[in-house]
């Protein structure tokens, strides 16, 4: 045979490959979502997430430290509350899970980046992710009246000393009215995180048990994304950008590699993809049937979220992958 093009050369041993390798996956790009419960001594495991669990602030120290020691710089807090109700009133409660947790972990470690999602969703007792239209139109979520309380929310996570503000309530000029709220309290330096393209997807099953925050009625394609809309998220992400964005998001990750790669093309912040619930489950739930490989199948979706244009990846798999990389 006098074949002269032979790619495979190049495959022929793991240090040829770890040469030419164009994608890399380190601890340092993981971000790690972390469920915090109102209470005391609370660990309690999340039955369709296996390996998490909603904590009490008094129960997070071993897991920042756990996080601490594989080097993974960041975790993303979620509250859940003692109280929910129809304004979600929790959410800017000073003494919530999140303030609380924030202080504490910065006490703890000082070096980790904690960032805190801003939603309604976990705080209303409807669990709809902004505050409820009256009769006769019940059930339309209010744009306008909920951005003050997300800037409520942001500013009391920034006065307990967050690194960083996520918004992921998918309300239009979330990003302008939360910088503008951090501004007049004194906030300036506080990046905001932007969930631009958040679809309205079935992978956020296991989160909505995790953080109790299933729509009691209806569902948030009012807000969220339309799965099948591709350009409409880089209108959206243009928007976020021209509000004032500091990073970008896009959610889930796994489905939507297209649109982390169009976003990535066209912005030149830093980009953030959220492996979200429904894609670590599935994972999980293959591997403990034997049917696929949970490391290397973990670590192939972590790498393709990257090589998609993904700079920073929110993923359950965070300290599992960590420590697999360790022994790559
Ligand atoms: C909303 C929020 C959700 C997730 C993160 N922020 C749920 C939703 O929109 O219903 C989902 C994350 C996941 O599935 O891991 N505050």
């Amino acid at each position: 045979m006098s074949l002269t093009l032979r790619p495979r050369r190049l495959r022929r041993t793991p240090t040829l490959r770890r040469m030419v390798r164009e994608t890399t996956l380190a601890a340092d790009d993981l971000i790690a979502p972390l469920f915090v419960t109102a209470g005391h001594g609370i660990l309690r495991p999340i039955s369709s997430m296996p390996g998490q669990a909603q904590r009490s602030v008094d129960k997070l120290a071993d897991e920042i430290d756990a996080l601490m020691e594989l080097r993974i710089p960041s975790v993303l807090l979620f509250g859940i509350p003692a109280h929910k109700d129809a304004q979600g009133s929790a959410g800017w409660d000073a003494h919530g899970p999140v303030p609380e947790a924030i202080r504490a972990i910065k006490r703890q470690a000082p070096d980790m980046l904690v960032i805190a999602d801003v939603c309604l969703c976990e705080y209303t007792d409807h669990g709809h992710c902004g505050i409820l239209a009256p009769e006769p139109n019940m059930g339309d979520v209010l744009n306008d009246p909920t951005l003050e309380l997300l800037v409520r929310e942001s500013v009391a996570y920034a006065d307990a000393g967050v690194d960083i503000i996520a918004p992921s309530a998918m309300m239009d000029g979330q990003v302008a009215a939360i910088r503008a709220g951090l501004d007049a309290a004194g906030h300036q330096n506080i990046p905001i995180l932007a969930y631009a393209a958040k679809f309205a997807s079935a992978f956020y099953g296991p989160f909505r048990e995790a953080a109790e925050s299933t729509p009691q009625f209806g569902d948030r394609r009012a807000y969220q994304m339309d799965p099948a809309n591709g350009r409409e998220a880089l209108r959206e992400v243009a928007l976020d950008v021209a509000e004032g964005a500091d990073m970008l998001m896009v959610k889930p990750a796994g489905a939507y590699l297209d649109i982390i790669r169009a976003v990535r093309d066209r912005y030149d912040l830093p980009l953030a993809a959220y492996q979200v619930s429904g894609e670590f489950a599935m994972i999980k739930a293959a591997a403990a049937n034997g049917w696929i490989d949970e490391r290397r199948a973990a670590l192939e979706s972590l790498l393709a979220i990257r090589r998609a244009g993904a700079d920073m990846i929110i993923t359950y798999y965070a300290k599992d992958a960590a420590r697999w990389l360790l022994t790559e």
